[in-house]
């Protein structure tokens, strides 16, 4: 439909019906029509007439094909104009087959391989009537104790910024040919914003940081994912500056609609709008929804302060009509952009939802993905596993089915393959020994443990948390795993000192126990449906792991927040002064996390020699070329993740002590030696600055290039 058709839609809306499409609820709504809900949110007191439910824009949740037919056939029949429903899901990594984790995917430090992800997401959803998922989740995340760091890309802007705008691409593909793209969603970017930074990593719990922070650390990824053409943004539950997101025109207006030039449609968090009331900035629904629409919130979603007083605000003057109109265009608008128009059912009207998910090629796809996001921690020499051993499989995950993570949407844990029946397949006579509980052994239990572990050659332990532990709403106050688990590796390691110890969490954990008593581990994540196998094509050498960590490991909870891109302060603890006392450090640990940023190993090792620099000043008009030489001194073939940090040693700002600026990937076999070439310009030296433009000082920048987060200092250059 041409733009200015949509006006005249517009133009024959009443203003009832201009507020209903602002509205966005659940499919039990169309199901239960005396309006019974439950959730959260004060469903149950709104008794929504059943015209005022024929007029709403959009419905989330749904999880068939055949479930939104029925809503949208019954919608079209009832809507006088006849303006289709749009349905929205949280299809977060994966829709029937489910991927890793994010974080997990953010270890694979492998753009195209998120893409590729997200456009099978997004078919499947596409299949299933979605036509929007709540994804990517941009959210910068240093704290995990809050459970949702599961849901992000991790603690690094720069990484963080990539992925997010991958997931977008992935998701979307040409963002302007939606409308007959019918195998791509529409993306909503989430939550806009600082989320992440929740106080104590409590979740929902306070956020506040300076301007500075918001504009250097946290609006990158959104900005990369409105660059990558993202059509929605939700607002985060939190407050910023004092002022919950979803009424706060500084952030939205201001910020969000004029500087990063967002005219698409924005929609509350679940309740957020009404959530203002405890927040302690509304007195009522009616002030909630004032202060929403005058931050150019377009969609409230699952409550009905936009239902019940939109109107009245009209009426009193307090909006104006025009305000209406504008939230109403961004939803017609992304209605069009969607084809919804022309075909409410995109392409799948008559048509049966098959699974994309379970042909032999997705499937096999899924379990190449999920190796590269498995992470290996440690690694003495027990892996890759000897397939002549005798090995035992032990612990709570060994058997568990629940390895999809949170927000699996229509993913069944029952289509995952576990880690016992992958790993059979490589040992048929496997010994194993499942713990029922992930939180207490049994005196039976410990019996056979210590009977099977002294029978074997090597244990493979597999431990780790429940889906439940992370995700949305799952905040812990220690990120240590279960004393009984952390029991049953030193148990185990005075029987039998040969354990690969796999995990499988949802977040960083504080992991001193657990790593030094396992000879080899390795960070296994939610893998995800084909998870088992992928595992086990890492145990067995079938993949050589390449993963890298996106997010920082602390020795113990009391380190956190810790993340790499920290700043110096006026007191750096050094390999030198570290006996000092007035320094910054802790007396009773020390400040370095036990696994850092960008770490992870390999089955073969590399080197990095003969770095070059093309210069060693540049001006904003020139650049710096630095070439290593990166080899690979093992005995198989390996991929290895090169990394360049910088360091502004003097600037208008305290600059972070590293900085990632570009990564390169590189597959070399044995003795096999590769030229990798960095370029550095002006634009890799900018920063926001007091007056919150982005430019660079002149001055010195430390280089590092290495293979993680504690790569050594190769240069010094100078901007001129
Ligand atoms: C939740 C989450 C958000 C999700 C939305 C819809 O509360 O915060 O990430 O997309 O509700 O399910």
């Amino acid at each position: 439909m041409e733009k200015k058709q949509l006006h005249k839609l517009l133009e024959q809306m009443t203003i009832e019906e201009k507020i209903g499409q602002l509205v966005q609820l659940t499919p039990n709504f169309f199901e239960e029509t005396d309006g019974k809900g439950e959730i959260t949110g004060p469903l149950m007191e709104w008794g929504m007439s059943k015209r005022e439910l024929y007029n709403i824009g959009s419905v989330l949740g749904t999880h068939t094909l055949s479930q939104v037919h029925q809503i949208q056939a019954a919608y079209l029949k009832n809507n006088r104009l006849g303006i289709p429903l749009l349905f929205m899901a949280d299809v977060i990594h994966g829709y029937e087959i489910i991927f890793p984790i994010p974080l997990a995917l953010a270890s694979s430090w492998n753009p195209e391989l998120i893409e590729e992800i997200a456009s099978i997401s997004a078919l499947e959803s596409v299949e299933a009537g979605v036509n929007v998922t709540f994804s990517p989740m941009a959210d910068l995340v240093r704290d995990p104790r809050w459970g949702r760091v599961m849901e992000s890309s991790g603690e690094d802007p720069y990484l963080n910024s990539l992925l997010t705008a991958s997931y977008v691409r992935g998701y979307q593909g040409d963002a302007d040919k939606l409308n007959e793209n019918f195998n791509k969603i529409a993306a909503c970017v989430k939550h806009f914003i600082g989320y992440g930074a929740s106080e104590a990593g409590r979740d929902y719990n306070t956020v506040d940081f300076s301007d500075l922070v918001l504009y250097q650390d946290y609006l990158p990824s959104f900005e990369a994912a409105l660059k990558a053409g993202a059509k929605l943004v939700m607002t985060s539950f939190n407050t910023i500056k004092g002022i919950p997101a979803s009424g706060n025109q500084w952030l939205l207006k201001d910020v969000l609609r004029n500087d990063l030039n967002f005219q698409g449609l924005l929609i509350s968090d679940w309740a957020a709008i009404a959530e203002m009331i405890p927040h302690g900035i509304a007195v009522d629904k009616k002030e909630a929804a004032l202060k929403a629409v005058s931050s150019s919130v377009d969609m409230d979603m699952m409550t009905n302060c936009y239902q019940s007083s939109l109107k009245e605000l009209l009426k009193e003057g307090k909006i104006t009509e025009d305000t209406i109109d504008q939230a109403v265009l961004h939803v017609l608008q992304l209605k069009n952009d969607l084809g919804l128009f022309e075909d409410p059912y995109r392409g799948m009207k008559g048509k049966q939802q098959k699974t994309v998910t379970f042909t032999e090629s997705i499937q096999s796809k899924a379990r190449e993905l999920a190796a590269q996001s498995m992470v290996l921690l440690k690694n003495k020499d027990l892996l890759p596993l000897d397939l002549k051993k005798t090995v035992a499989l032990i612990g709570p995950k060994a058997t568990s089915q629940d390895i999809l993570g949170a927000w699996s949407w229509v993913g069944k844990q029952s289509q995952a393959i576990n880690l016992k029946d992958a790993l059979k397949k490589e040992y048929p006579d496997l010994l194993t020994v499942e713990t029922d509980s992930l939180t207490k052994i049994t005196a039976n239990e410990w019996e056979t443990i210590k009977r099977v572990a002294a029978k074997a050659d090597i244990v493979v332990l597999a431990l780790g948390e429940s889906s439940e532990e992370s995700g949305e709403a799952a905040s812990k106050a220690t990120i240590r795993l279960p004393e009984a688990q952390e029991q049953l590796v030193k148990v185990i390691k005075a029987i039998n000192p040969n354990i690969v110890t796999v995990l499988f969490n949802g977040r960083p954990l504080a992991l001193e126990e657990i790593a030094e008593n396992s000879s080899s581990l390795l960070e296994a994540w939610f893998p995800g449906t084909q998870g088992g196998p992928a595992i086990v094509d890492i145990l067995v050498g079938k993949v050589n792991p390449s993963a890298k960590l996106p997010m920082s490991f602390p020795k113990t909870t009391g380190q956190v927040p810790i993340y790499y891109n920290h700043m110096s302060t006026g007191r750096p603890m050094t390999q030198q002064n570290k006996q000092e006392k007035y320094i910054s450090k802790y007396i009773d640990v020390a400040n370095e996390p036990l696994y850092p940023f960008g770490y992870g190993l390999s089955y073969t090792n590399f080197i990095i020699e003969d770095m070059k620099l093309s210069a060693t000043q540049l001006t904003e008009n020139t650049k710096i070329v630095i070439t290593v030489n990166v080899k690979n001194i093992g005995k198989i073939v390996g991929k290895e993740i090169v990394q360049l940090y910088l360091h502004d040693i003097s600037a208008e700002i305290a600059r972070p002590v590293k900085e990632l600026k570009n990564f390169k990937a590189i597959i070399l076999e044995p003795n096999q030696k590769q030229e990798v070439k960095f370029e550095i310009t002006v634009d890799d030296l900018t920063y926001i600055h007091s007056n919150f433009k982005k430019s660079a000082d002149k001055g010195f920048f430390e280089v590092f290039i290495g293979t993680e987060s504690r790569a050594p200092k190769i240069a010094e250059i100078e901007y001129v």
